[in-house]
């Protein structure tokens, strides 16, 4: 359909020029990538996903309708005359969305990334509750191709099927369908490279998201051919699931990077070569970049693209994005507009109604592009055929600046989490503000709201209330939605939950400000005196809200898994306390050093040690936060026995070193049971000890050899190491956050303690907490 009606939708967008942007490139859009997928198939797969969220018993209380003479984007539900709930949707997605908000706001149920099924009470009676709603948002949209390194890149089927019934619920419809390392093993080949050439191209399977980018190649390889056809299946399965709940795909299209073998076969085309990312050293940096205006590019952009869209159907939407973290060669409109359309046109040669997807991070900070190269590169695409992801929204929002992406539609996107990294952190109040805000800004062109996370797996609470505010048309009320929060995650209304949670909104996911916060505190941060920790908000917050939560050990209903849920929470607030109380106690460390106060600073190391240790031993006891779950999905990923060494190499060394000597060092750092044991304990044991010794002997610190042995004996050779981890979880998460409550309590009221710890770490001045 979409097709046939290009013409007559080019018109009409040029009729609607200038007039009110945003109200007609939604639908427009809308009608172009909306997958084709009938009513039925749609019902069919909403059908089986209430089923695994609720078991047999959903056919008794559900019914559901795709009805496409609904209002775009919408739903509706009632009670019918047979006792069940009739849940009617615009399409798959929506009905999902009606269904999620009936667990949440009816029934007080929630889910997350982590529970997806729902045990309902036995005496269930639904009652005859009707409610209709039409999303503010044209597109909902989810993912970073980070996302697919950080964390889905072990994923199987079933972890998938799990996640994708997730996002259909949250009202997610467009996300990314990354994989293509088959079909490019194939257009390469075609094109005449030989096995070696391509082979020393594609990253090994942790660190594909860069090589598609053109930041890396290699780094990890070699890919085993077997992996490539592997996931190019998994990709598959995973398009025709989200398809068949009537979501849209955007699949990849060329972005000018290949390996550099190619100016053997095409000696007289126009290459460059990318420039040198994060000092990657010669084998696995610097691919080519053919010039989009160089024939060849049309040529290998065509052969791909026909390839992915015979592969994976297609819903019209591309992305590409040439210039992640790179520059291009000339600083001149002319030659930036025409870059832009030759990639345009490269996805119009092979279908003649595309929409480009960009991700607007590379006009970020960068002194390259000035506003009237952005505006050439913009605009040099119809508008109405770019879709921009205004990539992280809730701190350093480029819409404004760009006049709205001078009138292309454009997606507000939440990022919130570089690398995957733990530790509390958001924004929940800007979220909120500043989706209201770009959508009613003057000529506003936004048609969306998304998550863009580069990995999952904490501060889940902010991911939701954006979902939920990119649905609603109006201002979500945060107070209420925290407590309502509180109340479906943990299925009891308790006072202690509710308040826990309330200080946690007015301190940790109530950042504002400009520091780049990449989730690296001073326990995974390599040990020096230089580290500056700050904090953005009260640390007693923390402390009153664990205690909270401990207090409500014997609310928590056991039925339903909330308890499991509970106890995930109560891992992350003990670690959240110790990863502060760590800061607090070297910012004294530090003090001490400079004083060369010999007591006072082992006094202190042996605290510091203390707390690590305390560490392990609360995320050892939560299955979420284990590096054998890690370490063992990698392994089991691999074709063959022989390859495992090369998944868990590549699993190491992305959290670790990510790199052959330390490139982008600890960039993608888990606070993990393991981890904490044999690399951030070593590495802070290894330098208090050079620390101390140099006190007693009263040298300086000889900080370099420290570097020096520190990579070479703890952070290079960890990614070697084949140590095997738990992956079930060891003692009772509750004793142990009471135990070390009760032991830093008491260590917060030790005069020597306090004597030694009278330093605090630097608080950002205002907005830090809310009254
Ligand atoms: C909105 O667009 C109209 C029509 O193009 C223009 O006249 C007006 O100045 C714009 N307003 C703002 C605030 O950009
Ligand atoms: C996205 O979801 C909304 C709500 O379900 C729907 O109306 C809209 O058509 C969807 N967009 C696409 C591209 O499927
Ligand atoms: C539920 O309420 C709606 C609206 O008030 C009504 O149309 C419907 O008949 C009711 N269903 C039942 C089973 O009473
Ligand atoms: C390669 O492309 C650049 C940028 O368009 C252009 O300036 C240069 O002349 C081209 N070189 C050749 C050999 O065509
Ligand atoms: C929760 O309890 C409070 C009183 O403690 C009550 O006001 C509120 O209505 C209850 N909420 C729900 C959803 O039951
Ligand atoms: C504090 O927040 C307000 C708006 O919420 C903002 O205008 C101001 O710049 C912020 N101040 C700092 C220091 O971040
Ligand atoms: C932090 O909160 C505690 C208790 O709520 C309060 O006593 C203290 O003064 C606060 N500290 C700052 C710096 O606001
Ligand atoms: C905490 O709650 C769990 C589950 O109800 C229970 O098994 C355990 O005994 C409780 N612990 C304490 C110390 O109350
Ligand atoms: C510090 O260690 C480095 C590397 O081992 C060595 O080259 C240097 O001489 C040492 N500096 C001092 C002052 O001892
Ligand atoms: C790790 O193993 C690779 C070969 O698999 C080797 O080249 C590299 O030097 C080793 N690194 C360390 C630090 O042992």
């Amino acid at each position: 359909m979409a097709g046939n009606l290009s013409v007559f939708h080019i018109l009409w967008i040029l009729a609607l020029v200038g007039s009110s942007v945003h109200c007609h490139f939604g639908p427009e859009l809308v009608a172009r990538v909306a997958p084709q997928v009938s009513p039925d198939v749609q019902e069919e797969a909403v059908r089986q996903l209430m089923q695994r969220v609720l078991g047999d018993r959903a056919s008794n209380l559900f019914e559901v309708e795709v009805n496409k003479a609904l209002e775009l984007r919408s739903y509706q539900f009632r009670q019918l005359d047979n006792g069940k709930v009739l849940i009617v949707g615009w399409d798959g997605v929506s009905v999902c969305k009606g269904f999620h908000y009936y667990l949440k706001y009816v029934l007080n149920m929630d889910l997350d990334w982590f529970k997806t099924h729902i045990e309902l009470p036995a005496q269930l009676q639904p009652k005859n509750v009707t409610h209709s709603s039409e999303s503010a948002s044209w597109f909902i949209y989810y993912q970073n191709v980070c996302t697919w390194s950080y964390s889905f890149v072990w994923w199987n089927f079933g972890q998938w099927r799990r996640h994708i019934d997730w996002m259909a619920m949250m009202g997610i419809n467009l996300s990314l369908a990354p994989n293509q390392e088959a079909i490019w093993q194939e257009v390469y080949t075609e094109t005449g490279l030989n096995a070696d050439e391509i082979d020393a191209h594609f990253a090994g399977p942790a660190f594909q998201a860069w090589q598609r980018m053109g930041n890396i190649r290699g780094w990890g390889g070699p890919l085993p051919p077997a992996h490539r056809r592997l996931q190019q299946l998994l990709q598959q399965r995973i398009v025709q699931a989200q398809r068949d709940l009537g979501m849209s795909v955007a699949l990849p299209a060329f972005a000018g990077h290949v390996p550099t073998g190619l100016p053997r076969i095409f000696p007289t085309a126009n290459f460059t070569s990318v420039e040198r990312w994060n000092q990657f050293p010669d084998p696995y940096c610097c691919a080519l970049f053919i010039e989009p205006s160089d024939p060849l590019f049309q040529l290998v952009g065509a052969q791909f693209l026909r390839r992915v869209i015979q592969i994976y159907g297609s819903n019209h939407i591309y992305f590409s994005d040439p210039f992640n973290e790179m520059q291009p060669r000339i600083a001149e409109p002319g030659y930036i507009s025409s870059t832009a359309r030759a990639i345009y046109n490269s996805m119009r040669m092979v279908d003649k109604d595309p929409v480009w997807l960009l991700q607007g991070w590379m006009f970020l900070d960068n002194a390259y592009w000035s506003d009237e190269l952005i505006e050439a590169f913009l605009t040099a695409v119809p508008r109405g055929r770019m879709l921009v992801l205004d990539l992280q929204s809730e701190q350093f929002p480029q819409y404004q600046r760009t006049f709205s992406y001078y009138g292309q539609p454009f997606v507000w996107c939440m990022l919130n989490n570089f690398g995957g990294t733990l530790g509390m952190f958001g924004s929940a109040h800007l979220i909120n503000a500043g989706i209201m805000a770009a959508r009613s800004m003057p000529n506003s062109s936004m048609v969306g709201v998304g998550i863009t996370p580069e990995g999952i797996g904490q501060n889940y609470a902010l991911f939701a209330l954006t979902l939920e505010q990119g649905w609603s048309g109006s201002k979500l009320e945060l107070s209420d939605w925290f407590d309502q929060f509180t109340l479906t995650r943990y299925g009891v209304n308790d006072t202690d939950l509710i308040l826990a949670w309330q200080l946690l909104r007015g301190s940790v996911y109530h950042f504002h400000g400009l520091q780049r916060m990449r989730g690296k505190y001073a326990l995974n941060k390599r040990p020096s005196f230089n580290l500056k920790p700050w904090i953005w908000y009260n640390a007693s917050s923390v402390v009153e809200a664990w205690q909270l939560l401990l207090a409500a050990n014997q609310t928590i209903p056991v039925e339903d898994d909330r308890y499991a849920l509970y106890k995930h929470d109560l891992v992350d607030i003990t670690r959240q306390f110790l990863q502060q109380s760590f800061d607090q106690v070297y910012v004294n460390l530090k003090s001490a050093y400079r004083k060369s106060q010999l007591a006072r600073f082992e006094y202190l190391a042996a605290k510091l040690l203390e707390l690590l240790a305390d560490m392990e031993r609360i995320l050892a006891s939560g299955e979420h936060y284990l590096l054998g779950n890690w370490l063992e999905a990698a392994k089991e990923l691999a074709p063959s026995a022989d390859q495992r060494h090369i998944y868990e190499f590549n699993a190491r060394n992305q959290l670790t070193a990510w790199g052959p000597s330390n490139q982008i060092l600890d960039y993608a750092t888990k606070q993990w049971s393991g981890l904490m044991q044999d690399y951030y304990t070593p590495r802070w044991s290894m330098f208090l000890d050079a620390v101390t010794l140099a006190m007693h002997s009263k040298r300086p610190f000889n900080a370099t050899a420290f570097r020096q042995r520190v990579a070479n004996e703890i952070e290079l050779p960890f990614s070697n190491l084949t140590k095997v981890y738990p992956t079930e979880p060891v003692g009772s998460t509750w004793l142990i956050s009471q135990e070390i409550h009760d032991k830093w309590q008491s260590y917060a009221k030790d005069t020597q303690f306090l004597h030694h710890c009278r330093v605090a770490v630097k608080l950002l001045e205002g907005n830090s907490s809310i009254a």
